[in-house]
C-alpha cells in the first residue's frame, strides 16, 4: 500500500530493539504504575477524572461525559471553570508567586524571566485592555505574533475573559491572516510592528495592513512594538499601541470570567483536504484537562521542572505544551524566539545549559538537522540537567532517535515519541516513559484510555506489522468539538471513514497510515489525504496548488511531497503553463512569490518541473501518485489508464536534465 504522500509500507523503518527507562527516572517519575493502562479500561470514562482532578474547578462537572449526540461529545459538562485562573491565580494561591512562570530567550541574546506574579499582572492588565476595546466574552481575538512574551499574555488575557483566540502563525502571509480573519468575522486583532529574523528587521506590520484592506469587517488592531528604533511604524485608524494600552491600565486586575466547561477556549486554523484552512474548536474543561494529564503523565513535568518545548505557540503544539499544559501544572516554561543555527549552531543546547532544562521537546526535522551538523555543537554545553526528551510532529527514524538519546540526553535519557494531532488537542499515542519501554521508530500504544486502533478499510484490526489506518474508537477530552466551519465538515472530515452511526460506531478518522506490533506499538507512516508533513508542519496540496495556479501564465499545478535527504518531506510541483509563458527562471521566481504570498515561505516548493501537460486519466483526473512516483523516483505502475501516458516519460527526462 503506497499513498500520495510517499510512504510505503515496505519502507518504513522497522522499529529496532526496545529500551527500558533507566531506574532513576522511574524513580523520581510522575506516572509508574502499568496498572495505569487497566485501570482506565475498567474505569472509562470515569478515568478520565484523574485529568480533570488537576484543575481548580469553580462549579464541579455533573457529567465527565455525554456521548448522546455523537461525535458531538461533550466533557465534564456542568462544570465551570476559567483556564487563566487555573494557570495563574491558582498558583499565585498556594504561594508561589515568586516561581519562575515564563523564561523567555529572545534572538538577539535577551532574556526575560516572567515569575507567576509577573504573568498576572501582565495578563489581567492586557486583559482590561481588550475589555476597554469593546472585546466580550465570546468574541473572537486574533493573534499574529511571534515568539514573544506577548503572545502567552494575550492568550490567557482572552482566555480570562472569556474571548476564545485564533492565533496565526506569525510567518504565514498577509492572504492567510486575512482568510482566517474572514472565515472566524474576527474583529481584533493583536500583532506587532515587525521582528528580526537572522538578525534583520523584518515588517510584520505591512503583512497586516495588506491583510486588513482585504476585509469587510472593521478591526481593532493591537500593535507591540518590538523593533523601537530598528523599525519605525505609523498607526492609523482603530490601531493603538501595546504599551500604551497597557500603562493606561497599569495594576487593574480582571476577575476571571466563569465558563461552561464546553465553552471554547481557543480557535486553530489548520490544513485540511481542500484549499480551505479548518478552524478547529477547542474547548475549556477537557481540553485544559487532557494537556494538564499529559504533561504530568508523558512529558513527566514538576511543577519544579524548568520545561522547554522549542516550538512556536503558532501551532498547537505550542497552545498545549509551551502554554496551556506547563502552566496549568505550575512549572517553568521557557519560551525561544530564535532559530537553532542563529547566531551559531549551537544556541538551543546553549539555552538548555544557562536554564538547567529538565524536559526538552522538539521535532524530528530538527532532530535531522542537529545530527548533520554534527555532535561538537552539543559536546560545548553541559546537557546533564536533561532528564526526558520528547519529539512531535512527524515520525523520527531509528537513527535520529539513537543519535538524539546519545548526544542530548546522554545516552540513558528516556525519549517519548508522541504522536496527536492539532484536531486531538494533546498527545493520543506515546510511550509512558515512567512505565513503558520504548521502541525506537514507533510511537508507542494508545495513552490509558485512548483507543487507538490501526484497521483496514473495513474497519478491522489490521494483522501486526501491516498498514492501516490510524483511527480512535473512543472519544477522548482535548478532542476537538467541532470545526467553526460547521458541524457537517467536521462530521464529514473525520468521522464518515470508519464510523457506522446506525450501529452507534463512531471512530474518528485521523487522516494517516500506521503499523502496529504485537505490544500494540504503533508507527505512523504518514498522511493517507491532500496534506503534507513538512517539517512538522501540516500543508494542503490543494492550497499550494491553487497559489500556483494564481499565477500569471500557470495552467495548471499538482503539488506531491517527496522524501528529503535524511527523511523528512519535501514540496515538489509540477506545473504546466500557457503556451505563449516561457517556462523559465523568471516564472520558477513568480510561482515561489506566489506560494510566499498566499500561504507564507513554510510553503515554498524545494523543486518546481516544467511540464506541457500534466499526466492525467481519461476522465481528466491529474494522476498525482504518479507524479509523486516520478517525484521520489520510485518505480512506476500501470500508465495505460492515461490519456497522454507519453507526458511521463517527457517529465523524467525534464527532472535528470535539470
Ligand atoms: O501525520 C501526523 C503527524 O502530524 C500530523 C498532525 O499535524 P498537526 O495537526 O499540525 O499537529 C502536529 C503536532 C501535534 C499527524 O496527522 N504527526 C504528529 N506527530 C507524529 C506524527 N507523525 C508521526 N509520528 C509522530 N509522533
Amino acid at each position: 500500500m503506497v499513498d500520495r504522500n510517499g510512504w510505503d509500507a515496505d519502507a518504513s523503518v522497522p522499529a529496532g530493539p526496545s529500551h527500558d527507562p533507566p531506574a532513576s527516572f522511574v524513580e523520581q517519575a510522575n506516572v509508574t504504575d502499568e496498572a495505569v493502562y487497566e485501570a482506565f479500561e475498567e474505569e472509562w470514562p470515569d478515568c478520565w477524572e484523574r485529568a480533570a482532578d488537576l484543575l481548580s474547578w469553580e462549579r464541579p462537572y455533573d457529567d465527565v461525559l455525554v456521548d448522546d449526540d455523537a461525535p458531538f461529545y461533550e466533557w465534564f459538562s456542568g462544570g465551570r471553570l476559567n483556564a487563566s485562573y487555573n494557570c495563574l491565580d491558582r498558583h499565585l494561591e498556594a504561594g508561589r508567586k515568586t516561581h519562575a512562570a515564563i523564561r523567555w530567550e529572545g534572538k538577539r541574546g535577551e532574556r526575560e524571566t516572567y515569575t507567576y506574579q509577573d504573568l498576572a499582572t501582565a495578563v489581567n492588565e492586557f486583559a482590561a485592555t481588550l475589555l476597554d476595546l469593546g472585546v466580550e466574552e465570546n468574541d473572537i481575538v486574533t493573534l499574529y505574533l511571534p515568539m514573544i512574551p506577548e503572545l502567552p499574555i494575550a492568550m490567557l488575557a482572552c482566555a480570562r475573559i472569556g474571548a476564545p483566540h485564533s492565533v496565526v502563525f506569525a510567518g504565514l502571509s498577509a492572504d492567510a491572516l486575512a482568510t482566517r480573519m474572514d472565515a472566524a468575522d474576527s474583529e481584533y486583532l493583536v500583532t506587532c510592528d515587525g521582528y528580526y529574523r537572522r538578525g534583520d528587521a523584518f515588517n510584520q506590520k505591512s503583512k497586516v495592513d495588506n491583510a486588513l484592506i482585504s476585509l469587510d469587517q472593521d478591526v481593532e488592531t493591537v500593535v507591540v512594538d518590538r523593533l523601537g528604533d530598528d523599525l519605525p511604524h505609523v498607526l492609523g485608524e482603530r490601531e493603538y499601541d501595546y504599551d500604551e494600552l497597557v500603562t493606561a491600565h497599569a495594576g487593574e486586575t480582571v476577575e476571571p470570567v466563569t465558563r461552561n466547561a464546553e465553552d471554547m477556549l481557543f480557535l486553530m486554523y489548520t490544513s485540511g483536504t481542500t484549499g480551505e484552512p479548518k478552524g478547529v474548536v477547542h474547548t475549556t474543561g477537557g481540553y485544559l484537562a487532557h494537556v494538564a494529564w499529559s504533561s504530568r503523565a508523558v512529558l513527566d513535568i514538576k511543577p519544579e521542572d524548568t520545561y522547554w518545548c522549542a516550538a512556536d505557540i503558532g501551532w498547537i503544539t505550542g497552545h498545549s505544551y509551551i502554554v496551556y499544559g506547563p502552566l496549568a501544572l505550575g512549572t517553568t516554561t521557557v519560551m525561544y524566539e530564535g532559530t537553532p543555527d542563529y547566531p551559531d549552531r549551537d544556541r538551543l543546547w546553549e539555552i538548555v545549559e544557562k536554564n538547567a532544562v529538565d524536559v526538552f521537546y522538539t521535532a524530528p526535522t530538527a532532530i535531522r538537522a542537529f545530527m548533520k551538523w554534527g555532535e561538537e555543537y552539543p559536546e560545548r554545553h553541559d546537557l546533564s540537567s536533561l532528564r526526558l526528551l520528547g519529539t512531535v510532529g512527524e515520525a523520527i527514524s531509528a537513527r535520529p532517535w539513537r543519535w538524539y538519546r546519545e548526544h542530548i540526553g546522554g545516552g540513558d535519557a528516556p525519549i517519548v515519541d508522541t504522536w496527536w494531532q492539532t484536531e486531538t488537542g494533546a498527545i493520543t499515542v506515546s510511550t509512558l516513559p515512567g512505565v513503558d519501554a520504548m521502541k525506537p521508530g514507533s510511537a508507542g500504544p494508545g495513552l490509558p484510555g485512548i483507543d487507538a486502533r490501526v484497521v483496514d478499510a473495513d474497519g478491522e484490526d489490521v494483522d501486526p506489522g501491516e498498514t492501516g489506518y490510524l483511527t480512535i474508537a473512543r472519544p477522548w477530552p482535548g478532542m476537538a468539538r467541532t470545526l467553526y466551519d460547521g458541524d457537517d465538515r467536521f462530521r464529514s472530515e473525520y468521522w464518515s471513514q470508519f464510523s457506522d452511526p446506525d450501529d452507534g460506531r463512531w471512530w474518528y478518522f485521523s487522516g494517516d497510515a500506521a503499523t502496529i506490533d504485537e505490544d500494540g506499538y504503533i508507527t505512523v507512516l504518514g498522511r493517507v489525504d491532500d496534506v503534507i508533513n513538512v517539517s512538522g508542519r501540516r500543508l494542503s496540496t490543494m492550497e499550494i496548488e491553487s497559489a500556483i495556479t494564481g499565477v500569471d501564465g500557470v495552467v495548471e499545478a499538482a503539488v506531491v511531497g517527496r522524501s528529503g535527504e535524511g527523511g523528512g518531506t519535501e514540496i515538489y510541483a509540477y506545473v504546466s503553463t500557457e503556451a505563449d509563458c516561457e517556462p523559465d527562471a523568471t516564472l520558477r521566481e513568480r510561482i515561489v512569490e506566489g506560494v510566499e504570498s498566499s500561504i507564507g515561505p513554510i510553503a515554498t516548493p524545494a523543486s518546481v518541473v516544467f511540464t506541457p501537460e500534466l499526466p492525467k486519466t481519461r476522465s481528466g483526473k491529474i494522476m498525482r501518485r504518479l507524479l509523486e512516483d516520478v517525484a521520489n523516483g520510485d518505480q512506476l505502475g500501470d500508465t495505460s489508464a492515461l490519456r497522454n501516458p507519453e507526458i511521463v516519460g517527457e517529465i523524467q527526462t525534464e527532472i535528470q536534465t535539470e
